[in-house]
């Protein structure tokens, strides 16, 4: 078989790579070992934990909010299996429509596990083991990230997990103690919290989140600790010990000091994804990849003539949606057009309740720059729609650059930010101002005028707070 592109990796870079590079009329085929395609994003990702937060929020809101809105249940209670099924019926549906868009785009999907096997060559070795070897004129690498592991901590996916395990605990863990306060420690340790886990967040920094704006993770921290979330910040695991009634995990100050016990049935490690390259063949054309483990690129490209990569195997944010659109950007540029990624206009989405999202530059990485800023703030609290909503928690800080008069940074906690921050991503995109922002109309009542006030704000003119 000949083909002028072949994509190693059907996760959300690759197989938007796929449908992109059939819609502009390459012959293309995208391989993918796990079975079905999606890639971590939609098998064991993004869509997963969207289900779980989804149905945990509900679970916890009949419970807690629902009396204060004068809706009483009686009988509330957990059906764990129905809960898990749901959320596999999202990943089954959305995992096989991926496959009707390759047909629909012609793209030959190739089962196996692909290998790099000398210029223009891919080797497929499928699931009976049989190989055959795709001949192209360019090759894509997706094969995404895997969880870094905790050295000398044994991962067994029931009782010691990464975010796959968490994704199907066949039971309430009573307490379960989460290592690395990131987004997957956050966003699952919220949903079995919801559930009745006593969580205790374990983390090396001194604060959660370590990338964020620091008055925006601060925040959070505050709203995670008042819903029940216990943290130990500054500290790390030293061990975690399997005993036949539980675990032990041991922790110590990060800095040094005293040791301590907690006793755990379900430890998360969430301690960072790194590049998956195992099996690869890179060393066969000579594919370079940094001290980490990542390929680097110029503009998609690889040091080798012909060998492209995106998504989370390559540099910048493990986001689902940043690979999706380098995958766009590549197929472009195989297919003799232009292709681009805007780094500094990606939104960070915290898929929590409340939400937290984010897009450009924190107030730390502004300072840090010597760029000189202006800030405008504004509390849900006194958006209307939020007071209506009982949704009072969190603010919105929009940042703008003095010199160009560009905002070049927005920082939300509230609940349903995370759908709100596109209107900051199209205003950054056109370069707008806050006054662009500030000055165009929002609809009343909604939780997006909190964002229409903090720009308000930079120019000194919030009006309803
Ligand atoms: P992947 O999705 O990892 O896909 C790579 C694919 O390549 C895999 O299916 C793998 O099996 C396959 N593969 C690897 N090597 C080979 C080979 N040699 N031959 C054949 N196939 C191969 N991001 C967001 O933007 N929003 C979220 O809400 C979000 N939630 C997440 C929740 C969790 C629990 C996790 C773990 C991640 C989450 N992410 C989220 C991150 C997101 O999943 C990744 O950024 C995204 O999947 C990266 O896409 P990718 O195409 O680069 O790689
Ligand atoms: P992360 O990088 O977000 O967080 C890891 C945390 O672990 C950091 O706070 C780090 O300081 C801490 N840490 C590292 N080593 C430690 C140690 N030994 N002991 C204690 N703490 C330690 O990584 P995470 O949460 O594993 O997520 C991986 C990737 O998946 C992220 O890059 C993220 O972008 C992506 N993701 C995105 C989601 C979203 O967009 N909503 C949801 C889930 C994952």
């Amino acid at each position: 078989m000949s083909y002028d592109l072949v994509i190693i990796g059907g996760g959300p870079g690759g197989y938007n790579a796929a449908i992109r590079a059939g819609q502009l009329g390459l012959k293309t085929a995208i391989i993918e070992s796990r079975g079905k395609l999606g890639g971590t994003c939609l098998n064991v990702g993004c869509i997963p934990s969207k289900a779980l937060l989804h149905a945990s929020e509900f679970y916890e809101a009949a419970a807690k909010t629902f009396p204060s809105m004068g809706v009483k249940i009686t009988g509330l209670s957990l059906d764990l299996p129905q809960m898990l099924k749901q959320k596999e019926d999202a990943v089954d549906g959305l995992t096989k429509g991926v496959e009707f868009l390759m047909r629909k785009n012609k793209v030959d999907y190739v089962k196996g596990f692909g290998r790099i096997a000398g210029a223009g060559k891919v080797e497929v070795t499928g699931p009976d083991g049989a190989k055959q070897t795709l001949e192209t004129k360019n090759i894509l690498i997706a094969t995404g990230s895997v969880p870094t592991p905790l050295p000398g901590i044994e991962i067994d996916e029931e009782r010691v997990v990464t975010s796959t395990g968490a994704l199907s605990l066949n039971a309430v863990p009573g307490k379960m103690i989460v290592i690395g306060a990131g987004v997957i420690g956050l966003e699952l340790g919220s949903v079995w919290r919801r559930l009745g886990s006593e969580v205790t967040v374990v983390e090396f920094l001194d604060k959660i989140t370590p990338t964020m704006d620091n008055e925006i993770s601060t925040a959070f921290q505050r709203t995670l600790k008042k819903q029940g979330m216990k943290f130990e910040l500054g500290h790390k695991v030293t061990s975690v010990e399997k005993l036949s009634n539980g675990l032990s995990v041991t922790i110590e100050p990060a800095k040094g000091g005293q040791a301590r016990t907690l006793e755990a049935d379900v430890v998360l490690v969430a301690i960072g994804r790194k590049p998956f390259t195992e099996g690869l063949g890179l060393e066969t054309v000579g594919v370079q990849t940094d001290a980490r483990g990542f390929i680097p690129n110029d503009h998609f490209k690889t040091n080798v003539e012909g060998v492209y990569v995106i998504g989370d195997v390559t540099t910048g944010p493990m986001l689902a949606h940043k690979a999706e659109d380098e995958g766009i950007a590549a197929a472009q540029i195989i297919a003799g057009q232009w292709g681009h990624v805007n780094y500094d206009v990606i939104p960070n989405v915290i898929y929590t309740d409340p939400e937290v999202a984010s897009v450009g530059k924190t107030e730390e990485e502004l300072k840090a720059a010597g760029v000189e800023y202006k800030v405008g703030k504004f509390p849900m609290m006194a958006n209307s729609r939020a007071r209506t909503n009982h949704e009072t928690e969190g603010l919105v800080k929009v940042l703008e650059d003095v010199a160009t008069k560009r905002v070049v940074g927005v920082h939300m906690v509230g609940t349903g930010v995370g759908e709100m921050i596109g209107e900051v991503c199209v205003a950054m995109e056109f370069g707008a101002s806050a006054e662009d922002i500030a000055r165009t109309c929002h609809a009343h009542p909604t939780m997006s005028e909190a964002i229409k006030e903090a720009a308000k704000g930079v120019d000194g003119w919030t009006m309803q707070a």
